[in-house]
């Protein structure tokens, strides 16, 4: 294990989690890799977009990290008593462990490229294009049922359904399920997320895990019997090709998907709002021009990404920047940093949807490069778009909101906003009356 100093670091606690940014800031100016005792079991924190960009795309670094979900729970065993002992010896924890180490996103090639291969056709631009009118309507139905005037929380009202609603569709999943699945997929993130995670998280984390497994495993025999045109079918059928092993991979692959889809999803649409209307200035040129969406929608994913680092573990030794990495030790690129790295943006804590600096880091980089990038962008597109339609005079009504204290998966849990109708926008009516705007967003 490597020795190199902690010291000087700045603290990952509450203040942390709520703001981040200060310190990547402190720790992008101490040096580029630092080894970080207070992540997991120990860690080398990559500060820098060069380096972050590198290790993702690198594949000494191996995608191959849920070991360390057991090992960073061993601590658990003498806070509680042995109680963790109890709840592995079960098998939840390793079972837990087994199943996600089968998703391909902690896969290396060949197994990932052969699942990633299996998995495209699924997100082809086309095959996303082709979901464009199902989310607009799906938004115009969530929206429809809200009374801007009076006000609502846009998480709970907007940014938890939609992405389940379109990941439950993806997916076949029944509607009548779905909050069920956000409520388990929830307790997954909580404990995925947690750079320490206590002995309720984990427990809540396996529940969750094998009600999903049980749900999936039904929803797929299912799809084995009779086949249709979503995800699961696509992969049942993969599966019967032989390019998706039935060992539980098929399983796995649902599980992330489900979570991978929405999770981070509610993340962008919940930043997004939060970003723009607190930079109203903003808000009010694009409601005027709607066309800048795509660029906005890059910036808000670079400003606060939705997923604030991933991990990858040595798999031989590598010189860094005058450090060795040992075989073994976790790398964590932390993607949130690298995206304000003033070597990379002009002014990188300025939020600017005129920015035009080239892409973010916000969906990784290399093989493993977010395959669900094209949707969760259309996503935010229609739904920020038809909010803007209806609502251009919205405003935050907490100027604190409460975050989600998840480090990995960076959200907030409340976003209360309502619609004032002042008319005293710059550029743009600020109203609460419905503007026509009707073009098709751009991806
Ligand atoms: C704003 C929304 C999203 C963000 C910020 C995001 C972010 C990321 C990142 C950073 C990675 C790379 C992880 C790594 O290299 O370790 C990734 C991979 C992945 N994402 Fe996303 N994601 C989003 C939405 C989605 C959606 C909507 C889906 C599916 C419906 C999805 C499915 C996946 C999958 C399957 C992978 C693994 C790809 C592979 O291993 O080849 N993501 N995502």
């Amino acid at each position: 294990m490597n020795t190199a100093a902690n010291a000087g670091l700045p603290a990952f606690d509450a203040g942390f989690l709520r703001d981040p940014y200060p310190a990547y800031r402190a720790l992008r100016e101490a040096g580029p890799l630092h080894w970080c005792e207070d992540f997991f079991q120990g860690a080398w924190l990559v500060t820098r977009h060069e380096d972050v960009e590198r290790v993702l795309r690198d594949q000494r670094f191996s995608s191959q990290r849920t070991g360390g979900w057991v090992k960073r729970t061993e601590g658990l065993d003498a806070a509680h008593g042995g109680g963790y002992a109890a709840a592995r010896s079960k098998g939840g924890l390793d079972r837990f462990q087994r199943l996600f180490s089968r998703a391909m996103v902690f896969l290396d090639a060949p197994d990932h490229t052969r699942l990633r291969r299996a998995m495209l056709g699924g997100f082809h631009p086309a095959t996303i294009r082709d979901l464009a009118p199902e989310i607009e309507r799906l938004a115009d139905e969530i929206l429809d049922g809200l009374d801007g005037e009076q006000g609502f929380d846009f998480i709970e009202m907007v940014a938890r359904p939609l992405p389940s609603r379109v990941i439950g569709l993806m997916l076949g999943i029944s509607r009548a399920d779905e909050a069920q699945f956000i409520a388990w997929s929830e307790e997954l993130a909580v404990f995925i997320g947690a750079v320490r995670p206590d002995m309720e998280q984990l427990q809540h984390a396996q529940r969750s895990l094998m009600q999903l497994v049980r749900y999936f495993d039904a929803l797929i025999e299912t799809r084995r019997r009779k086949p249709g045109i979503d995800l699961v079918s696509r992969l049942v059928q993969a599966e019967q090709q032989g390019l998706v092993r039935a060992d539980g991979e098929l399983l796995a692959q649902c599980a992330m998907l489900l979570f991978a889809g929405h999770e981070t999803t509610r993340n962008l649409l919940g930043n997004g709002l939060f970003t723009l209307l607190s930079h109203p200035g903003q808000w009010q040129a694009l409601c005027a021009q709607p066309d800048g969406m795509n660029a906005a929608v890059r910036e808000i994913l670079r400003y606060d990404s939705p997923v604030q680092y991933t991990g990858r573990r040595v798999s031989r030794e590598i010189e860094m920047h005058g450090h060795t990495l040992r075989r073994g030790e976790l790398v964590i690129a932390l993607i949130g940093s690298a995206n304000r790295d003033p070597a990379r943006y002009s002014e990188p804590e300025r939020f600017d949807i005129a920015r035009g600096e080239g892409s973010h880091l916000a969906f990784g980089s290399g093989p493993h490069v977010c395959i669900g990038a094209g949707l969760s962008m259309l996503e935010a597109d229609i739904t920020l778009r038809a909010l803007m339609r209806r609502w251009p005079g919205l405003r935050l009504t907490d100027a604190e909101p409460r975050w989600n204290g998840n480090a990995a998966l960076r959200g907030l849990l409340r976003l209360p906003v309502r619609c004032v109708g002042t008319g005293k926008g710059a550029g743009v009516q600020e109203s609460c009356q419905p503007r026509p705007e009707a073009s098709m967003p751009v991806m």
